[in-house]
């Protein structure tokens, strides 16, 4: 069953939208050499709260942190501690909230300090796969014609892509239906219909796709140790443009005015 909002509730998704974005983006803003990956999700913490949001992570199947830090060859769902970020890191940072009882998750990878062209390759691919796969949540379209523009564009660009982690529908609940694999497969996938918000999230490795995950039961990484990186947007599926939630623009006014505090 895949839930299509209503105008108020897509009123409120661009709310809880708007709150993770200005998370994520304060958060990117303050990496720096130097930097431990706990302080960072400390505050991300504190900012959650000043917005009068909720982590949609902290304690989700146990996971033990508000946002996911993941360094170099991890994938995703990195566990914030103690790591020193040192200049030419490359470090995704994924955040989700809860905000009027709907959920906004979003997620980007930046370059701590600087980084070379190999590094920059990986944060372009993957930023264009996210827009490439953005552009096809349009009514009448199906979730394979997302996946497909993901894939196509990191593997012409001798990229690989992640098969074990998807992109996923969000709303009341962080996951939702459908799936959206950043990779085709053989099923018959869903339509597409205006309503929907989706989670699209291509993770992307410099090497090959393959990951495991560390004894920590949580932090994912590459197997062959390459680089890898990750961007999503929360999206609305509409009749002609797409629209991305996980913006600035629609800070709701009450948690404006807290932020200050
Ligand atoms: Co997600």
């Amino acid at each position: 069953m895949i839930a299509i909002k209503n105008q108020q509730e897509i009123r409120s998704m661009r709310e809880a939208g708007a709150v993770a974005n200005v998370v994520l983006n304060e958060l990117a803003a303050s990496v720096r050499p130097g930097i431990t990956t706990r302080e960072l999700d400390d505050y991300a913490s504190t900012r959650i709260a000043g917005y009068g949001a909720k982590s949609a992570f902290l304690g989700y199947h146990g996971y033990p942190c508000h946002t996911c830090i993941s360094v170099n060859q991890e994938v995703v769902h990195g566990v914030a501690g103690d790591r020193e970020l040192e200049f030419g890191d490359i470090v995704s940072l994924d955040v989700g909230v809860c905000y009027g009882g709907f959920v906004g998750d979003n997620a980007m990878t930046v370059a701590v300090g600087g980084c070379g062209a190999a590094d920059r390759k990986l944060l372009d691919v993957t930023e264009k796969a996210l827009f490439a796969g953005i552009a096809q949540a349009v009514a009448g379209r199906r979730v394979k014609d997302i996946s497909r523009a993901i894939q196509n564009c990191v593997e012409e660009s001798g990229l690989s892509v992640v098969r074990e982690y998807v992109g996923h529908g969000v709303g009341k609940s962080m996951h939702e239906d459908p799936k959206i694999p950043n990779y085709v497969t053989e099923d018959r996938t869903p339509m597409l219909r205006s309503g929907m918000t989706l989670a699209i999230e291509p993770m992307v490795n410099y090497g090959m796709a393959s990951v495991k995950i560390l004894a920590d039961g949580w932090t994912v990484v590459t197997r062959d140790g390459s680089r890898s990186a990750h961007f999503e947007h929360t999206v609305l599926v509409a009749d002609e443009e797409p629209e991305i939630l996980t913006c600035p623009e629609n800070m709701p006014s009450a948690s404006r005015a807290r932020s200050s505090n």
